[in-house]
Formats: C-alpha cells, structure tokens, sequence
C-alpha cells in the first residue's frame, strides 16, 4: 500500500514470488500436522482488531495463532472500545472519545503482533487507496501488523486462495485463472478482488479479469492481467474461476450494473467443463452466485475457507 512500506515486519500485501512459494509451502506443512510448532510461539500474545464484521478472518486467525502456541486476544473495537478519532491535530469536541495515537500505542505494549481488519468507507477514494485507517494502526503501534483486511488488500484470503490453487493444479502446467465479477444489491469493497489478481499475477498464473463496462479495477492491481467484457469469452478453457462483486472503481464505491445474467450457472461452464470455482465468503446465494455451483462438484469454498487457518499460521510463524 502506498503510506505502508512494505516490509518483512508486515504482512499487508504480496511482496515476492519467492516469498509467496515460502509461505504456501509452510502453510501445507502445518496443514499435515497443525500443531507441529505449538512451543514456537509460547508467550506471545497476537491482537485481533476488528474494526468491521468477520467469521472466517476472525476464527482462522485465532485457531492459527493457537496451533503455534501464541494467544490470541480479540477485541471488536465497534462494540468493545471507544469510538476512535483517526485524525491528526483533531480537537475532540465530537463523537470520538479516543484518539488512534493512544489506543494504537497502548496496544502495541500489549501485543507481539497486531492483525486489523479495518474496511474503506466507499466515499473517500483517496483516503481509501491509502489504507488510511489500517496505516494509523501501523504508525503508531510500532509492532508488527498483519493485515485482516484493508480498504484496498485482503492478503490472508489470497494466499488462502493461492495454497487452494496450488492443491488443485496437479497435471495443469499453467492454470488459466478467471476472476468474474457477480451481482450485488450492495456496494461491496475491492479489497478481495485487488488482492487476488495482485497475487495471482505476482505467483506467475494467467489471469483473465471480466466485468460488466465500468467495472474496471485499479491498474496497480491488474496490470498484467487480460481484461475480457465478454464473460463467455473470458470463461473459455478456465481451470480456476473465482467469483467476486465489487463496486465501481472509478465512479467511486457505486453499483453500476445488478445485471443477473452475470451470475454462474452450470450453463456457463460449456467451454470449461473442468473448471473449479472460488469465492471466498461471505456469498449471497442465487444473487452472485448459484446454489447449483455452491452445492455441486466444481466449487473450492468450503476448502478456501479451512486453508485460511494455514494461511493465518503461516504468516504468524513467518513474523514471530
Ligand atoms: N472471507 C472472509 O474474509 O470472511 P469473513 O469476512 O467472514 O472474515
């Protein structure tokens, strides 16, 4: 992200193909036998901050952290901490009670490491693409930071994501991978989708995008990447199609299009009659995505969605 140097203390976006093949690696090494490294983390203690709902995020990470011997305390900071002022010089005569230069500070005196979750608000675009919240955390908790999704990335999903492509490409020398845009009645972050083309272009994979016109992603993100209007077209020879809503990039944090034609049917896969199908949860049924593709043989979700624990414990492992 661009106020956040990347760095080995941090785990907030792809950095290497080197590092990515190194954290799936360890990722499947703990999947074979979870509890392996439990002394490895013995008295460290991990914070997870929510800013904003979860369940797989929220629980994965717990249980990841608890395979390496490390606690991990929870705190919705929505229900159970004050209201927090994020900026700087405020005079603090409104809503906020407490500002994010205390509460980051105090938690990082608490912690070894840090993980937020803390989404965009959609009306804010610059704010937003600067990880504006999530890089206050960073700034003054002067901890380690694992990212549990931010306005822009959601990198545990991705390489959850990439470990379950990696399971299921025996025999596929070069995967075609498509991230197809679904409908949504809500405007819906792109953090999921940024960060899944981000990895799936970083690891090497061919990636085709398609979208209804003015959907567009951020060219930080899908640089490399095939864009393809026609989902027919796009969905030809796919071995991996991963299914994602997201709001308008340029016309910014708007719903352009509820079209449902876009939705997956068994019709579509026609000309992929081998491909899996992704998404990493929460779906809306038979609004993004049909039952008969979540129920049926070509879907990974429920696999996704236990890899993000070895993904989770990766990471930890990686920082402690
Ligand atoms: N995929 C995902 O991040 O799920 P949660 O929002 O439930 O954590």
């Amino acid at each position: 992200m661009d106020s956040v140097s990347p760095s080995i203390l941090q785990f907030t976006q792809f950095e290497s193909q080197a590092l990515g093949q190194q954290l799936i690696d360890k990722a499947l090494y703990y999947k074979a036998d979870p509890r392996i490294d439990i002394q490895k983390g013995m008295g460290k203690r991990i914070g997870c901050i929510f800013l904003n709902p979860s369940l797989r995020t929220r629980v994965s990470t717990q249980i990841a952290a608890s395979n390496l011997g490390v606690e991990p305390i929870v705190l919705n900071m929505d229900k159970e901490g004050w209201a927090l002022e994020m900026r700087e010089g405020a005079i603090m005569n409104k809503g906020t009670v407490e500002h994010i230069k205390d509460a980051a500070g105090v938690l990082g005196t608490y912690f070894d490491i840090l993980a937020i979750r803390a989404f965009p608000s959609l009306t804010n675009k610059e704010e937003d693409m600067n990880d504006f919240v999530f890089s206050q955390f960073v700034k003054y908790s002067g901890i380690p930071v694992i990212s549990l999704e931010s306005a822009t990335r959601h990198p545990l999903q991705s390489l959850a994501d990439q470990i379950t492509i990696r399971e299921h490409s025996s025999g596929i020398k070069k995967p075609k991978i498509v991230l197809t845009w679904g409908p949504h009645i809500k405007a819906i972050p792109h953090a999921v989708a940024n960060s899944f083309a981000e990895w799936s272009l970083g690891m090497g994979h061919d990636l085709t995008i398609t979208h209804p016109a003015g959907y567009e992603l951020s060219e930080k993100f899908t640089k490399g990447a095939t864009i393809e209007y026609n989902q027919k077209k796009a969905l030809q020879d796919a071995d991996f199609v991963y299914v994602k809503n997201w709001s308008g990039f340029n016309d910014y944090g708007k719903i352009i299009s509820t079209d449902p034609s876009w939705m997956l049917t068994e019709k579509h896969f026609v000309n992929a009659p081998n491909a899996k199908v992704m998404h990493c949860l929460p779906v809306r049924r038979n609004l993004e995505l049909s039952d008969e593709i979540l129920d049926g043989p070509r879907s990974l979700v429920q696999k996704q969605a236990e890899n993000r624990i070895y993904a989770a414990q990766s990471v930890i492992s990686h920082l402690i």
